[in-house]
Formats: C-alpha cells, structure tokens, sequence
C-alpha cells in the first residue's frame, strides 16, 4: 500500500474482532518502523508498553471509561515518553557519529533542554505524536485498524502499567481487525482556514 493510501484509509475504529490476533513477527516488523521515525537530536524518548495481559487489558478498560477496543483490539499499546531522556546516556543518541560531531552535539542537547521542563515535556510528547501517526500508517499498510486513545484516567492507567518518575503517558493506541468500519468522517476543516502563507 502506498503511503497517500495509508493515509486516507486509517480512520479511528472503535469495535473489532476478539477473536483476531497480531502474530509476533508482524509486530517486530511494525515496531522496526515505528523505531525510525524521527525526534529531536534523535532522543527517542518514546517507551511502548504493549500490554499482553488480558486482565490488566479489562483494568485499563475500566480505567478508560469502559471503550471495549482497549479489551478487544489485537493489540494495545501506551505510548510513555522517557521525559528525561536528554540527559540519560545521551552520547547514544549519535553513537554512530565521529568524536568531534559527538562532543558538539552533546553539548547543543545540553544547552538546549536544561533547566528546561516545560520543552523537556514538550519534545517527549512531540516524539510520541510522530511515533504515533507512523505507528498506525504502518499497521494500516499491514491491513491493521487503530484508534489513538486519550480518553482514559492517566492516574489509575499510571498505577497499572507502574509507569516509571519522569515518564508520561502520550496516549494508547488499539490494533486490529475492524468489526465495525468508522463513522463517517466528522468534517475536515478547509485548508483555506488552516494553512496560512507566511504569517497569521
Ligand atoms: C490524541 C487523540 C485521542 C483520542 N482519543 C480517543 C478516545 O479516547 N476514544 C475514541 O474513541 N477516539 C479517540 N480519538 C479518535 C478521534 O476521535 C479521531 O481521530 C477523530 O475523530 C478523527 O477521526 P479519524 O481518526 O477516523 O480520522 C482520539 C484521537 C487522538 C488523535
């Protein structure tokens, strides 16, 4: 599938087959994808919990109002972010570069985020929105549904998955099989309203 197909076939899918399954080798193959999408000084901040676990799957369902795709869909994932991920080990994040290129950019990274948290926070969800749309254009390519989910108690969702200090939830994302297509598309906003040249 091409990618302008991806991209006007995803749609939120809110009931699908239980009975479907995502085996592991699909999921290797979409996680390898996900992985190269891009983020700031390539930080990576994203963590991926894929929850496997049926009965923590019904106490995340619980923690997010009763929506039956957390407890249905092949596959659900929460996206967390490392909100500390810039100073952890961050010589990683260009280990493939020479000395001289290493030193400069550890020192940007440096400069650029400490002290910082309102960015520091901002770039984590930055990096998991991107993850995000690769993550479900992937699974679409791969004949899979999703639905990116935000409507969810982050506390009790936090108890859950013992969400590490300094780590966020972005939001969840379901996979599977529709059952039931999407609604109807609720009305995209003119591109005369929304895309401005130069300035507002
Ligand atoms: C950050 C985010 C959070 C969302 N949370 C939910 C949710 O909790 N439950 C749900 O059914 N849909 C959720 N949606 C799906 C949106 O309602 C949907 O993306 C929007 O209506 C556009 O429809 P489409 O995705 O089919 O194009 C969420 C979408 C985003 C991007």
């Amino acid at each position: 599938m091409n990618v302008f197909s991806a991209i006007s076939q995803r749609r939120s899918v809110r009931h699908y087959d239980s009975t479907a399954n995502m085996t592991d080798n699909e999921f290797q193959q979409l996680m390898s994808a996900v992985l190269l999408s891009p983020t700031s000084y390539n930080i990576q901040h994203w963590r991926f919990v894929r929850v496997q676990d049926q009965k923590l799957r019904e106490a995340l369902k619980d923690a997010a109002w009763g929506q039956a795709q957390v407890s249905d869909a092949s596959e659900l994932i929460i996206l967390c972010a490392d909100i500390n991920a810039w100073q952890d080990r961050p010589e990683r994040y260009c280990r493939n570069t020479d000395s001289d290129t290493q030193a400069t950019l550890l020192s940007m990274i440096d400069s650029f985020y400490r002290d910082k948290p309102q960015l520091q926070r901002d770039e984590a969800i930055r990096s998991c929105g991107i993850a995000a749309q690769t993550l479900m254009l992937a699974a679409k390519a791969m004949g899979y549904d999703s639905n990116p989910m935000i409507g969810f108690d982050p506390t009790r969702v936090a108890e859950l998955i013992k969400l590490p200090e300094k780590h966020l939830i972005a939001m969840m994302i379901v996979l599977g099989k529709a059952q039931t297509a999407a609604h109807p598309r609720g009305g995209q906003l003119p591109m005369s309203e929304v895309v401005v040249t130069d300035h507002f």
